[in-house]
């Protein structure tokens, strides 16, 4: 099987890897990629949100499936473009990616399909928002509608501040706060069926012990041993499978991964988002436990007939990343810095390095090119020894200026 990768980030890094790992995967392409990925595959330079330019590569490369990692290119219509022109593609038309690109129909399907969510209020003046967060009280949590690149989202005890954001919107989510902690489960849809991954959970705020600005993820650890045995068929039973059914039921069908971000409440678990896409850099971490060979599985939800009983094979034990942040991320972070220590870093048992936000400068070196840089990954028997071979190689990396909680799965 020939495979695409459309994307750029450390996701993108080990959804190449992974492949790369799977014996019918004979040729790997990545577009645009990164160092990391070119090591795994060929990059080709192009423009992931033009649809045409994604067919017309897909075309020239002949391969079998285009596996889409960031939402933009979904909500940019590629994948409506690739089956069109009657190409597999991993990852949901237009339609359906809107679970994602917006929050007031996200809660819509939600709620035709019985899904446990916060209440909440669309709104889209002023005297609504006020009307909707004296409803909810504090803390207020409010939600830009569209796309907002993990920056939509203000969570405040000061109704002031929660106002300043509405109104900065034009429409926005407003919502009843969730307590608890927040779990993030993937499941594999070929429009009818749905298998899930192992849970992971993300560390979103910049820094230690939560503080400080949300960002796209600091962090993720696999398994959870904490969370309650049955979660995940619950979530499937709860939560995936009517989402599915209700998207199909609208003759959307639901292709690709299904990313339910949890919050298990004192009342149950409550959906916070969906979103159309593998998290990042959770699925550092979950693919880095599969066994299952991953193009047969994505290959099988591209062209439908995904056994719904399937059960997927799992290496035992723990994986972490932790991301490897550059100066002044997520408020403006510094690019072109020259980046050293992966050699030592990826010589650490159990341990290696992904690329996320990298580039190789006019003179050939590798620098960081975006905020989030690399993704280190350890693995073990359980989540302290994975940690312990992430921080370890974590520190061996070099990049000036570069900053990395040091919190990433420590268990209580
Ligand atoms: P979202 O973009 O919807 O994932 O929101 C980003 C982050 O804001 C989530 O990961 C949560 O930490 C937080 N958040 C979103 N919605 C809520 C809510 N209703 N209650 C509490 N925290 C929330
Ligand atoms: N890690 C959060 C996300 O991918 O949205």
């Amino acid at each position: 099987m020939r495979v695409l990768v459309l994307g750029t980030g450390g996701r993108e890094h080990a959804l190449a890897r992974a492949l790369h790992r799977d014996p019918s995967v004979t040729a790997l392409h990545c577009a645009p990629g990164n160092p990391g990925t070119a090591e795994v595959a060929v990059n080709h330079a192009i423009d992931m949100l033009n649809p045409t330019g994604v067919v017309e590569l897909a075309q020239r490369l002949a391969v079998d499936l285009v596996v889409v990692g960031p939402e933009a290119p979904l909500v940019a219509g590629v994948g409506d473009a690739l089956r069109e022109a009657g190409l597999a593609c991993f990852g949901p038309d237009k339609a359906a990616a809107r679970i994602e690109g917006s929050k007031a129909f996200a809660k819509e399907i939600m709620e035709a399909a019985g899904v446990p969510t916060a209440r909440a209020h669309v709104c889209e003046t002023l005297s609504q928002a006020e009307a909707a967060l004296a409803e909810f009280s504090a803390p207020y949590v409010v939600k830009d509608d569209g796309l907002a690149a993990g920056k939509g989202v203000v969570v405040t005890n000061d109704l002031g501040e929660a106002l300043k954001h509405a109104e900065a919107c034009d429409r926005v989510v407003i919502e009843e706060y969730l307590d608890g902690p927040e779990v993030s489960l993937f499941a594999l849809c070929d429009g009818q069926d749905a298998v899930p991954l192992v849970p992971a959970q993300d560390f979103k705020r910049a820094y230690d012990g939560g503080a400080g600005p949300n960002t796209g993820g600091m962090g993720a650890y696999t398994p959870l041993p904490w969370a309650p045995p049955g979660l995940v068929e619950e979530v499937m039973d709860t939560v995936v499978r009517p989402t599915v059914n209700e998207l199909r039921r609208r003759e959307t069908p639901y292709v690709g991964v299904l990313y339910a971000g949890l919050a298990l409440t004192s009342r149950g678990v409550r959906v916070i988002e969906f979103n159309a896409r593998f998290g990042d850099p959770e699925t550092q971490v979950v693919l880095d436990r599969l066994a299952t060979p991953l193009g047969g599985l994505l290959q099988a939800c591209a062209l439908g007939g995904l056994p719904a009983d399937l059960e997927l094979a799992w290496r035992p034990g723990a994986a972490v990343t932790v991301v490897v942040a550059a100066e002044n991320y997520p408020a403006s972070p510094a690019k072109g810095d020259v980046i050293s220590g992966l050699d030592a870093a990826n010589a650490v048992p159990d341990a290696y390095v992904l690329h996320a936000g990298t580039a190789l400068n006019a003179e050939g070196e590798l620098v960081s090119a975006g905020g989030r840089v690399l993704n280190v990954v350890g693995s073990g028997p359980d989540v302290a020894s994975a940690r312990a071979a992430a921080y370890e190689a974590a520190s061996k990396v070099e990049l000036r200026g570069s900053h990395h909680r040091s919190d990433i799965a420590l268990l209580d």
